[in-house]
């Protein structure tokens, strides 16, 4: 298959491009804008073409997609809660009106398959019980009101153009290749480096973690075999508080609980997500990496792959954090 990858220098996107490329050995184009999250060392040795550009610019999608492609899968997007809450414009213009762009080119070139990526938070937040694909949308955060956006844009493309969209909406996903402004490579990186552990608020909101790997596979079920115009849940298969994950890092790591350190909380900060994903299942899928494997796989990833993050802790990752949370990293 030929595939347009577009955000595939990021965390999942890259993750899925070796997946496609070492388990279907797909011909994959990637375009990637290289923002401070998409990095091309991550697709090394995959043979993949990376064209830069961003989504929203026509003529660099013109020309990642080239002659043809078979599906694009679209991954492209601003992606940090916190981010969004203090600078929410990148966020409309890449989740958004990127979307709308690349919409557009597929229905232009007349794409087979349109993959959006989309993600658990555009439900909110849930006290009980689990999201299920019909439940209403309702974002919290400029992130995922960002995301839903985008995701209402695709569906109208499947009503009005007939264009034959599928939407993939993940749980929180971890392991190797993931920026470490996000809860489990930030915590991991600071615990190797007796930096402290900044837990938002009293530490007991609820995250439905997802092995990145799994996520990979649920995507390609429902490249191959999801009905244009729904919507697939991709939910991981366990829950845990904040303060645990947290807890479970400190015992990998061989660091002691006087680490951790309660900040201000996030605003707006949803309290809980989780995921039903009964409708994925119906298509073959299931997780297969449980939360505590799948920890301990990716602070094991990360204590043995200083060369991929030297350069980020070291560059615009240190002024973020320093912003950020008020103090420096050590
Ligand atoms: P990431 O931040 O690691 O990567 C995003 C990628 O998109 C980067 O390579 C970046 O350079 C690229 N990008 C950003 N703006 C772009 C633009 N305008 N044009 C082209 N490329 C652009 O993100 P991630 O965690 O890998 O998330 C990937 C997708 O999965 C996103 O759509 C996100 O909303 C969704 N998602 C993430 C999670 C999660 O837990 N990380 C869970 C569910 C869904
Ligand atoms: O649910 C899917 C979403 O998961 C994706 O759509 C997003 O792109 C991704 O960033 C993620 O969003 P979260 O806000 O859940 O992830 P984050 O890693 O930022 O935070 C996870 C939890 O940890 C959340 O409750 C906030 C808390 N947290 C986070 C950071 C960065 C802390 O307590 N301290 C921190 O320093």
């Amino acid at each position: 298959m030929k595939l347009l990858v577009c955000g595939g220098a990021g965390f999942i996107g890259s993750n899925f491009v070796r997946q496609r490329v070492t388990d279907h050995g797909d011909q994959v184009v990637v375009l990637d804008a290289l923002t401070y999250a998409g990095r091309p060392e991550n697709l090394e040795g995959l043979g993949v073409t990376l064209v830069h550009g961003e989504i929203q610019n026509a003529e660099k999608v013109a020309e990642a997609i080239g002659d043809g492609v078979d599906a694009i899968v679209n991954f492209a997007a601003e992606t940090h809660v916190d981010r969004s809450i203090s600078g929410p414009d990148a966020f409309v213009e890449t989740n958004v009106r990127g979307s709308l762009v690349l919409l557009e080119a597929a229905r232009e070139r007349e794409v087979k398959r349109y993959v959006q990526i989309s993600t658990d938070e555009v439900y909110g937040s849930i006290e009980e019980g689990s999201f299920t694909e019909e439940s209403p949308i309702v974002p919290s955060s400029p992130y995922s009101a960002s995301k839903a956006g985008g995701d209402l844009l695709v569906q109208s493309y499947l009503h009005t153009y007939g264009l034959e969209t599928v939407i993939a909406r993940g749980s929180n996903n971890y392991g190797p290749y993931q920026y470490p402004e996000k809860l489990i490579p930030l915590m991991v990186l600071n615990a190797l480096h007796d930096d402290k552990l900044p837990v938002y608020g009293d530490g007991l909101n609820v995250r439905n973690w997802l092995y990145v790997e799994d996520f990979g596979r649920g995507i390609s079920h429902i490249l191959a075999h999801g009905v244009a115009g729904e919507v697939y849940n991709v939910g991981g298969p366990d829950e845990s508080t904040n303060i645990e994950v947290v807890k479970g890092i400190l015992k990998h790591t061989g660091k002691d609980e006087s680490l951790i350190e309660y900040v201000t909380d996030r605003p707006g900060h949803d309290r809980r997500y989780s995921l039903g994903s009964e409708k994925v299942r119906a298509l073959g899928w299931s997780a297969q990496v449980r939360f505590e494997e799948g920890l301990e796989k990716t602070v094991a990833w990360y204590r043995d792959n200083a060369a991929w993050w030297e350069p980020i802790r070291s560059g615009e990752f240190r002024e973020y954090y320093e912003r950020h949370y008020g103090r420096a990293l050590g």
